[in-house]
Protein backbone atom coordinates (compact mmCIF):
# COMPACT_ATOMS: atom_id res chain seq x y z
CA UNK A 1 0.00 0.00 0.00
CA UNK A 2 2.78 2.63 0.60
CA UNK A 3 4.01 2.85 -2.67
CA UNK A 4 0.87 3.63 -4.08
CA UNK A 5 0.41 7.24 -4.81
CA UNK A 6 -1.41 9.17 -1.34
CA UNK A 7 -4.58 10.20 -3.64
CA UNK A 8 -4.77 7.09 -5.32
CA UNK A 9 -4.75 5.40 -2.18
CA UNK A 10 -7.25 7.73 -0.66
CA UNK A 11 -9.82 7.12 -3.69
CA UNK A 12 -9.52 3.69 -3.27
CA UNK A 13 -9.98 3.25 0.08
CA UNK A 14 -13.45 5.45 -0.65
CA UNK A 15 -14.50 3.23 -3.14
CA UNK A 16 -14.06 0.46 -0.65
CA UNK A 17 -16.50 1.94 1.92
CA UNK A 18 -18.93 2.76 -0.69
CA UNK A 19 -18.93 -0.68 -2.02
CA UNK A 20 -19.60 -1.89 1.33
CA UNK A 21 -22.06 1.03 2.05
CA UNK A 22 -24.12 -0.18 -1.05
CA UNK A 23 -24.17 -3.65 0.36
CA UNK A 24 -25.11 -2.40 3.37
CA UNK A 25 -28.11 -0.44 1.91
CA UNK A 26 -28.99 -3.96 -0.37
CA UNK A 27 -29.14 -5.79 3.09
CA UNK A 28 -30.38 -3.61 5.71
CA UNK A 29 -34.12 -3.86 4.20
CA UNK A 30 -34.71 -7.04 6.08
CA UNK A 31 -33.80 -4.99 9.46
CA UNK A 32 -34.34 -1.41 9.43
CA UNK A 33 -37.17 -0.23 6.84
CA UNK A 34 -36.22 1.98 4.09
CA UNK A 35 -35.82 4.93 2.66
CA UNK A 36 -32.76 6.14 4.56
CA UNK A 37 -31.66 9.68 4.04
CA UNK A 38 -28.63 10.36 2.16
CA UNK A 39 -27.32 12.28 4.68
CA UNK A 40 -27.05 9.20 7.09
CA UNK A 41 -25.31 7.44 4.20
CA UNK A 42 -22.66 10.30 3.80
CA UNK A 43 -22.06 10.75 6.82
CA UNK A 44 -21.50 6.98 7.51
CA UNK A 45 -19.21 6.63 4.24
CA UNK A 46 -17.34 10.06 5.49
CA UNK A 47 -16.71 8.13 9.10
CA UNK A 48 -15.81 4.82 7.71
CA UNK A 49 -13.27 6.03 4.94
CA UNK A 50 -11.60 8.39 7.74
CA UNK A 51 -11.50 5.32 10.47
CA UNK A 52 -9.80 2.94 8.23
CA UNK A 53 -7.49 5.71 6.39
CA UNK A 54 -4.57 5.62 8.64
CA UNK A 55 -4.80 1.66 9.23
CA UNK A 56 -4.34 1.20 5.43
CA UNK A 57 -1.58 3.36 4.98
CA UNK A 58 -2.57 7.02 4.37
CA UNK A 59 -0.43 9.64 6.81
CA UNK A 60 -2.89 10.09 9.61
CA UNK A 61 -4.11 13.26 8.90
CA UNK A 62 -5.65 12.44 5.66
CA UNK A 63 -8.55 11.36 7.68
CA UNK A 64 -9.95 14.63 7.87
CA UNK A 65 -9.75 14.69 4.11
CA UNK A 66 -11.31 11.73 3.27
CA UNK A 67 -14.17 12.85 6.02
CA UNK A 68 -14.60 16.32 4.37
CA UNK A 69 -14.48 14.88 0.75
CA UNK A 70 -17.63 12.92 0.51
CA UNK A 71 -19.78 15.63 2.99
CA UNK A 72 -18.15 18.09 0.58
CA UNK A 73 -19.58 16.25 -2.57
CA UNK A 74 -23.12 15.73 -1.02
CA UNK A 75 -23.34 19.43 -0.21
CA UNK A 76 -22.13 20.52 -3.63
CA UNK A 77 -24.94 18.46 -5.13
CA UNK A 78 -27.27 19.68 -2.82
CA UNK A 79 -26.78 23.45 -3.59
CA UNK A 80 -26.20 22.48 -7.14
CA UNK A 81 -22.57 23.38 -7.49
CA UNK A 82 -20.94 23.85 -11.23
CA UNK A 83 -17.79 21.53 -11.52
CA UNK A 84 -16.11 23.50 -13.71
CA UNK A 85 -15.61 26.21 -10.68
CA UNK A 86 -14.10 23.02 -8.53
CA UNK A 87 -11.99 22.01 -11.92
CA UNK A 88 -10.87 26.04 -12.14
CA UNK A 89 -9.96 25.84 -8.90
CA UNK A 90 -7.93 22.10 -8.97
CA UNK A 91 -6.08 23.85 -12.16
CA UNK A 92 -5.04 26.82 -10.16
CA UNK A 93 -3.57 24.61 -6.97
CA UNK A 94 -1.64 22.93 -10.04
CA UNK A 95 -0.01 25.75 -11.15
CA UNK A 96 0.62 26.90 -8.25
CA UNK A 97 2.05 23.27 -6.57
CA UNK A 98 2.76 21.23 -9.36
CA UNK A 99 5.93 19.75 -7.63
CA UNK A 100 4.22 18.66 -4.82
CA UNK A 101 2.33 16.09 -7.35
CA UNK A 102 5.55 15.49 -8.87
CA UNK A 103 8.75 15.71 -6.85
CA UNK A 104 6.73 15.95 -3.71
CA UNK A 105 8.00 19.45 -2.88
CA UNK A 106 5.41 21.68 -2.42
CA UNK A 107 5.73 25.78 -1.77
CA UNK A 108 6.59 27.38 0.85
CA UNK A 109 8.74 30.18 1.59
CA UNK A 110 12.21 31.17 3.11
CA UNK A 111 11.55 33.28 6.34
CA UNK A 112 13.20 36.65 6.82
CA UNK A 113 15.43 35.29 9.80
CA UNK A 114 16.83 32.78 7.67
CA UNK A 115 17.81 35.29 5.07
CA UNK A 116 19.58 36.89 7.33
CA UNK A 117 21.65 33.91 8.15
CA UNK A 118 22.81 33.75 4.07
CA UNK A 119 24.35 37.18 5.16
CA UNK A 120 26.52 35.58 7.73
CA UNK A 121 27.23 32.52 5.43
CA UNK A 122 28.78 34.69 2.64
CA UNK A 123 30.21 37.28 5.10
CA UNK A 124 33.96 36.38 4.00
CA UNK A 125 33.21 35.64 0.76
CA UNK A 126 33.77 37.27 -2.18
CA UNK A 127 31.89 37.40 -5.99
CA UNK A 128 29.76 34.73 -4.85
CA UNK A 129 27.37 32.78 -7.58
CA UNK A 130 24.12 32.19 -5.77
CA UNK A 131 21.37 29.51 -6.66
CA UNK A 132 18.46 28.48 -5.21
CA UNK A 133 17.03 24.87 -6.66
CA UNK A 134 13.37 25.51 -6.65
CA UNK A 135 13.09 29.52 -5.90
CA UNK A 136 9.55 29.65 -5.15
CA UNK A 137 8.35 33.13 -5.72
CA UNK A 138 12.09 34.67 -6.04
CA UNK A 139 12.07 36.46 -2.84
CA UNK A 140 15.33 34.50 -2.11
CA UNK A 141 17.27 35.41 -4.90
CA UNK A 142 16.26 38.89 -5.04
CA UNK A 143 17.43 38.89 -1.78
CA UNK A 144 21.10 37.55 -2.36
CA UNK A 145 21.11 39.92 -5.78
CA UNK A 146 21.43 42.58 -3.27
CA UNK A 147 24.45 41.70 -0.91
CA UNK A 148 27.50 43.20 -2.32
CA UNK A 149 29.52 39.93 -1.73
CA UNK A 150 27.08 38.13 -4.96
CA UNK A 151 28.05 38.65 -8.41
CA UNK A 152 25.19 36.52 -9.71
CA UNK A 153 22.17 35.22 -8.25
CA UNK A 154 20.27 32.70 -10.07
CA UNK A 155 16.84 30.81 -8.93
CA UNK A 156 15.50 27.85 -11.19
CA UNK A 157 11.79 26.86 -11.39
CA UNK A 158 9.28 24.68 -13.22
CA UNK A 159 5.47 25.44 -11.11
CA UNK A 160 4.29 27.99 -13.77
CA UNK A 161 2.90 30.42 -11.39
CA UNK A 162 5.74 30.63 -8.84
CA UNK A 163 7.87 30.69 -11.76
CA UNK A 164 6.01 33.92 -13.16
CA UNK A 165 5.93 35.76 -9.94
CA UNK A 166 9.40 34.94 -9.40
CA UNK A 167 10.35 36.32 -12.84
CA UNK A 168 8.38 39.57 -12.01
CA UNK A 169 9.94 39.82 -8.59
CA UNK A 170 13.82 39.05 -9.68
CA UNK A 171 13.01 41.43 -13.11
CA UNK A 172 12.05 44.44 -10.35
CA UNK A 173 14.70 44.10 -7.44
CA UNK A 174 17.48 42.05 -9.31
CA UNK A 175 18.75 38.12 -9.48
CA UNK A 176 17.41 35.95 -12.52
CA UNK A 177 14.86 33.27 -12.39
CA UNK A 178 14.99 30.62 -15.26
CA UNK A 179 12.25 27.98 -16.24
CA UNK A 180 14.57 24.98 -15.22
CA UNK A 181 14.20 21.54 -13.50
CA UNK A 182 16.67 21.88 -10.76
CA UNK A 183 17.70 18.22 -11.98
CA UNK A 184 19.41 20.18 -15.31
CA UNK A 185 21.04 22.81 -13.45
CA UNK A 186 25.13 22.85 -13.72
CA UNK A 187 25.84 22.94 -10.54
CA UNK A 188 29.39 23.08 -10.71
CA UNK A 189 28.94 26.84 -11.64
CA UNK A 190 27.80 27.92 -8.43
CA UNK A 191 29.88 28.61 -5.09
CA UNK A 192 26.99 28.41 -2.58
CA UNK A 193 23.60 26.35 -3.82
CA UNK A 194 20.44 26.64 -1.43
CA UNK A 195 17.29 24.01 -1.36
CA UNK A 196 14.29 24.26 0.78
CA UNK A 197 12.76 21.14 -0.48
CA UNK A 198 11.24 18.30 0.99
CA UNK A 199 13.33 14.86 2.36
CA UNK A 200 12.05 13.10 -0.78
CA UNK A 201 14.72 14.63 -3.31
CA UNK A 202 17.74 15.05 -0.83
CA UNK A 203 19.38 11.71 -1.66
CA UNK A 204 18.87 12.29 -5.48
CA UNK A 205 20.17 15.43 -4.71
CA UNK A 206 23.33 14.50 -2.49
CA UNK A 207 24.42 12.63 -5.52
CA UNK A 208 24.07 15.82 -7.96
CA UNK A 209 25.78 17.95 -5.40
CA UNK A 210 29.07 15.53 -4.79
CA UNK A 211 29.25 14.70 -8.73
CA UNK A 212 28.81 18.67 -9.65
CA UNK A 213 29.98 21.05 -7.10
CA UNK A 214 33.50 22.10 -6.68
CA UNK A 215 36.01 22.20 -3.47
CA UNK A 216 34.94 25.27 -1.61
CA UNK A 217 31.40 25.49 -2.44
CA UNK A 218 28.76 25.21 0.09
CA UNK A 219 25.30 23.20 -0.30
CA UNK A 220 22.89 24.24 2.04
CA UNK A 221 19.71 22.43 2.87
CA UNK A 222 17.15 24.64 5.02
CA UNK A 223 14.87 22.17 7.13
CA UNK A 224 15.90 18.69 5.36
CA UNK A 225 19.47 17.00 6.15
CA UNK A 226 20.87 14.72 3.59
CA UNK A 227 20.34 11.16 4.67
CA UNK A 228 23.52 9.14 6.44
CA UNK A 229 25.79 12.64 5.54
CA UNK A 230 27.12 14.35 8.48
CA UNK A 231 26.59 17.93 7.70
CA UNK A 232 29.78 20.04 8.30
CA UNK A 233 27.50 22.66 10.41
CA UNK A 234 24.08 23.03 11.73
CA UNK A 235 22.73 26.12 12.57
CA UNK A 236 19.93 26.43 14.78
CA UNK A 237 18.01 29.57 13.98
CA UNK A 238 16.03 31.99 16.24
CA UNK A 239 12.77 32.41 14.78
CA UNK A 240 9.71 30.64 15.84
CA UNK A 241 9.85 27.95 13.51
CA UNK A 242 13.21 26.96 15.31
CA UNK A 243 14.59 26.43 11.43
CA UNK A 244 17.13 24.62 11.30
CA UNK A 245 20.24 24.98 8.28
CA UNK A 246 22.46 21.59 7.25
CA UNK A 247 25.58 23.15 5.58
CA UNK A 248 27.72 20.91 3.69
CA UNK A 249 31.38 22.58 2.55
CA UNK A 250 32.45 20.68 -0.25
C1 LIG B 1 9.62 24.75 -0.39
S1 LIG B 1 9.59 25.72 -1.83
C2 LIG B 1 10.95 26.81 -1.52
C3 LIG B 1 10.84 28.08 -2.30
C4 LIG B 1 12.05 29.01 -2.16
N1 LIG B 1 13.27 28.32 -2.47
C5 LIG B 1 12.14 29.55 -0.76
O1 LIG B 1 12.95 29.01 -0.02
O2 LIG B 1 11.41 30.50 -0.41
C6 LIG B 1 10.24 24.56 -3.01
C7 LIG B 1 10.10 25.02 -4.44
O3 LIG B 1 10.81 24.10 -5.26
C8 LIG B 1 10.11 23.97 -6.48
N2 LIG B 1 10.56 22.72 -7.12
C9 LIG B 1 10.36 21.46 -6.70
N3 LIG B 1 10.92 20.57 -7.52
C10 LIG B 1 11.50 21.29 -8.51
C11 LIG B 1 12.26 20.94 -9.67
N4 LIG B 1 12.51 19.68 -9.99
N5 LIG B 1 12.74 21.93 -10.45
C12 LIG B 1 12.49 23.23 -10.13
N6 LIG B 1 11.77 23.62 -9.06
C13 LIG B 1 11.29 22.67 -8.25
C14 LIG B 1 8.65 23.97 -6.05
O4 LIG B 1 7.79 24.30 -7.11
C15 LIG B 1 8.67 25.03 -4.95
O5 LIG B 1 8.40 26.30 -5.48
Amino acid sequence: MQRIPKIFLALFIQLLVLSVVTLGVFLAPSLIAPPYPYWVLVLIQATFAALISCKLGLPCWWRWIQFFIPIGLYLGVLIDFNPLWALALFVIVWLVFANAFKERVPLYLTNDTTRQAFKELIKRKRQVRFLDLGCGLGGNVAFMSQQRQVAESHGVETAPIPYLVSKIITGFRGGRTFAMDMWKTELAYYDVVYAFLSPEPMPKLWEKVKEEMLPGSVFVSNSFAVPGVEASEVWELSDSRKTILYIYHL
